[in-house]
């Protein structure tokens, strides 16, 4: 019996989160596991009617959880940050879910906005730092609002910080069995602290005699992540380098209507969520694309063990997507979410 914790959040996340469940419930039918969900308030919503971001005891309740789904935070009315900071970033950094996962796949060639690539050259996955950097919050303000104000957010990195992260990755490229490399992004040439990162990079990759080491500078990555995205197999970078490559990574993939992550510490509750907003104009229109919040609940089963059931439903979003009752993976697509869902649960199915 897994415990779930539920989070559908601000704007779209609850409508796509509500056709991910309809997916797990008919998934866990078919493969004969149990859950239980338990219902989370945290976002924007509850804040303004309470006051209230995420309470402490919030968080040792969690831990007691096998997983957690979330759908997205953020809201026009509150300003920039309170919410991703009181909740997301306070969730990714007390339950210490060091490992953002982001896998960049290419279901079906017509998806891909990029000439000439095929599902077989989009194909590789992220492993940001997910607990420091810039993130950290570690710096502020100095003569705030006058004209020799300072502003600092310092990039911190710790040796066990970046180790454990970088060992995830090599362990993570011999589990895939693919091209069985890892690349580390970094910005060593300019910014001085990523040295730690070479250098953490080179030892335990040693560890790992069967996994090549590959390494590109950020803006280069940047680049042939669209340019030469079969040249990937295993990313690992910092968390802010990370924010972005994904964002690239996702427009590779089709778009932010199918990129899905997980925010992990293995053996210990994570935390599984699209890697898009939550899209306030759309929110309550019945037409964002749930497919990436459905693609999450598949990485949820993946992580608390439920292969079959997760390998199941990713064949079943490839043939879905391939054959392409779904026009487009953006807000254009003509269906509504839940039309999408119920193609989703359709296929699935067929596929039995
Ligand atoms: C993401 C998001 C968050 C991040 C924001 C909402 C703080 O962009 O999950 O990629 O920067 O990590
Ligand atoms: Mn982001």
């Amino acid at each position: 019996m897994y415990k779930i914790g539920v989070l559908p959040g601000d704007g779209i996340g609850p409508e796509v989160v509500a056709q991910g469940l309809r997916v797990l419930e008919h998934l866990a039918a078919g493969h004969g596991f149990r859950y239980e969900l338990i219902h989370l308030p945290y976002g924007s919503e509850h804040y303004l009617k309470t006051g209230e971001l995420l309470p402490d005891e919030a968080t040792a309740d969690l831990r007691r959880l096998d997983a957690i789904y979330l759908g997205a935070l953020g809201d026009p009315r509150i300003p920039p940050g309170v919410i991703e900071r009181g909740v997301l970033l306070r969730l990714r950094f007390e339950l210490d879910l060091y490992v953002n996962l982001r896998p960049i796949v290419l279901y079906a060639e017509h998806l891909c906005p990029v000439k000439d690539k095929r599902p077989e050259d989009v194909d590789l996955i992220v492993v940001r730092e997910n607990t420091e950097d810039a993130y950290a919050g570690v710096g502020g303000f100095l003569k705030q609002g006058t004209r020799n104000e300072v502003a600092i957010s310092e990039m911190i990195y710790t040796r066990d910080g970046v180790e454990r992260v970088v060992r995830y990755a090599f362990d993570l490229a011999r589990q895939r069995g693919k091209q069985r490399k890892v690349t580390l992004v970094d910005k060593a040439n300019a910014i001085r602290a990523h040295d730690l990162w070479q250098r953490v990079f080179a030892e335990v990759g040693s560890e790992y005699p069967d996994i090549t080491r590959d390494h590109a500078y950020v803006d280069a990555a940047a680049m042939w992540l669209i340019k030469n995205p079969e040249w990937f197999d295993v990313i690992v970078t910092t968390n802010i380098f990370g924010d972005i490559l994904t964002d690239i990574g996702a427009i590779v993939q089709g778009g932010l209507g199918i990129a899905a992550s997980g925010n992990i510490h293995p053996g210990r509750v994570s935390m599984f969520e699209p890697i898009h907003g939550s899209a306030p104009k759309y929110a309550g229109k019945n037409v964002a694309n749930p497919l990436a919040a459905i693609a999450a609940v598949g990485m949820l089963l993946d992580y608390v063990g439920e292969r079959p059931a997760a390998d199941g439903l990713q064949r079943s979003v490839r043939r879905l997507l391939e054959s392409k009752r779904i026009p487009s993976l953006g807000t254009d697509s003509g269906l509504t979410t839940s039309q999408i869902g119920d193609l989703v649960l359709t296929t699935i199915e067929e596929g039995r």
